[in-house]
C-alpha cells in the first residue's frame, strides 16, 4: 500500500466530490471513482495519477440502483483496502411533497442514504480490523433545517447527520473517525437545472474551501462539519425554537422563489 492508502469517493465526476478526490490525490492517496458518467471520471482519473503519481480508477455505478450499489459495497469488502470512504453522490429534489413523484424522492432517499449505510458497513470493519480508517458523509445545511419544497432531502440529510454522530459513538477507540459535513450553497452542478439569482451573493461558496476544511476537521477529530463563516451564521436559524424558525424559513423561502430559486 502506498501513500495514505486507498480512498473511494462516491459522486467524484463533478464538483465537492471531485474536489475531495484533488485534494485526496494531493495527499497521495490512491483513488477509487464512483458515479454514473464514466468518461468525466476517467478523464479526471488520469488527470489526477499523472499529476500526482497515484493510482486511480473509475468504478461506473448509479447508486439509486441497489444491485449497482450492492455491486460497489461487495467492491470495497473483496478488496478490504480502504483508509478513506467519501460518501458525497448525492442531488436536490424540488417541489411540493404531496404532488411529487414518489419513486424519485424514494430513489434520492436511495443514493443519500441507503446507499452510504451500504458502503458504510461494507468499509468499516477492516478499517477496524487494521484500526485505522476515515468515513466522511456529505450532509448538508438543509439537514439541520426543515426546508419547504425539499422534504425528503432534507430528511435524507437530517438521516445523515444522527446517522454519522450515532456511529462516532460507536467507534471510540478504533482509529477510525467518521464526520459528517454540511456544507450550505456551494458553486457546483447541482443548481445546474435550477434557478438560483434569487440566493444572495454572500450565501455562496466553491467547493475548494469546503473540501480543505473538511479535511483539516477530520485531522482534529470534530464529526460534525459546518464549513465557512456563511454557513456557520446561519446555525443562528437552525437553533432557534420551532415557532420563531417556521415563520423565518417560510419568509426566507418566499423570498427565495419570488427573486428566483427553485425548478419551477
Ligand atoms: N452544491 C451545494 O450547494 C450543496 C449544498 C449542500 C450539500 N450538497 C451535497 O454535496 C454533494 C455533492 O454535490 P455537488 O454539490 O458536488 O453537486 P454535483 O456537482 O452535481 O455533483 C454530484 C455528484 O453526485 C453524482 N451522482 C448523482 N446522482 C448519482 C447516482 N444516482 N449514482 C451515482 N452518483 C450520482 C454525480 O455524478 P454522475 O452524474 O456522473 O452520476 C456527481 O458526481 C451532494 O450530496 C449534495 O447533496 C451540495
Amino acid at each position: 500500500m502506498a501513500g495514505e492508502g486507498t480512498a473511494l469517493i462516491t459522486g467524484a465526476s463533478s464538483g465537492i466530490g471531485k474536489t475531495f478526490a484533488c485534494y485526496l490525490a494531493k495527499k497521495g492517496y490512491d483513488l477509487i471513482l464512483v458515479a454514473r458518467r464514466r468518461e468525466l471520471l476517467q478523464s479526471i482519473a488520469d488527470e489526477l495519477s499523472s499529476a500526482h503519481g497515484v493510482k486511480a480508477e473509475v468504478l461506473k455505478a448509479d447508486l439509486s440502483s441497489e444491485e449497482e450499489a450492492i455491486g460497489v459495497a461487495q467492491r470495497i469488502e473483496a478488496e478490504n483496502i480502504l483508509t478513506m470512504l467519501v460518501n458525497n453522490a448525492g442531488y436536490g429534489i424540488w417541489g411540493d411533497f404531496a404532488t411529487s413523484d414518489i419513486e424519485s424522492q424514494i430513489d434520492n432517499v436511495r443514493v443519500h442514504d441507503l446507499a452510504t449505510m451500504r458502503l458504510t458497513r461494507a468499509a468499516l470493519p477492516g478499517m477496524i480490523e487494521r484500526h485505522h480508517g476515515a468515513v466522511i458523509n456529505v450532509s448538508s445545511l438543509a439537514g439541520l433545517t426543515p426546508q419547504p419544497r425539499a422534504s425528503v432531502y432534507c430528511a435524507g440529510k437530517a438521516f445523515l447527520i444522527l446517522f454519522t454522530e450515532a456511529i462516532h459513538l460507536e467507534l471510540e477507540g478504533t482509529g477510525v473517525h467518521v464526520q459528517v459535513l454540511c456544507p450550505g450553497f456551494t458553486h457546483t452542478g447541482f443548481h445546474a437545472e435550477m434557478k438560483t439569482s434569487g440566493i444572495p451573493a454572500w450565501m455562496w461558496t466553491d467547493p475548494d474551501p469546503v473540501v480543505k476544511e473538511s479535511l483539516l476537521a477530520l485531522e482534529r477529530g470534530k464529526v460534525v462539519v459546518v464549513p465557512g463563516w456563511r454557513n456557520k451564521y446561519q446555525l443562528v436559524s437552525c437553533r432557534l425554537p420551532r415557532f420563531l424558525q417556521y415563520p423565518m424559513i417560510r419568509n426566507t423561502f418566499e423570498s427565495f422563489e419570488k427573486k428566483g430559486w427553485g425548478t419551477g
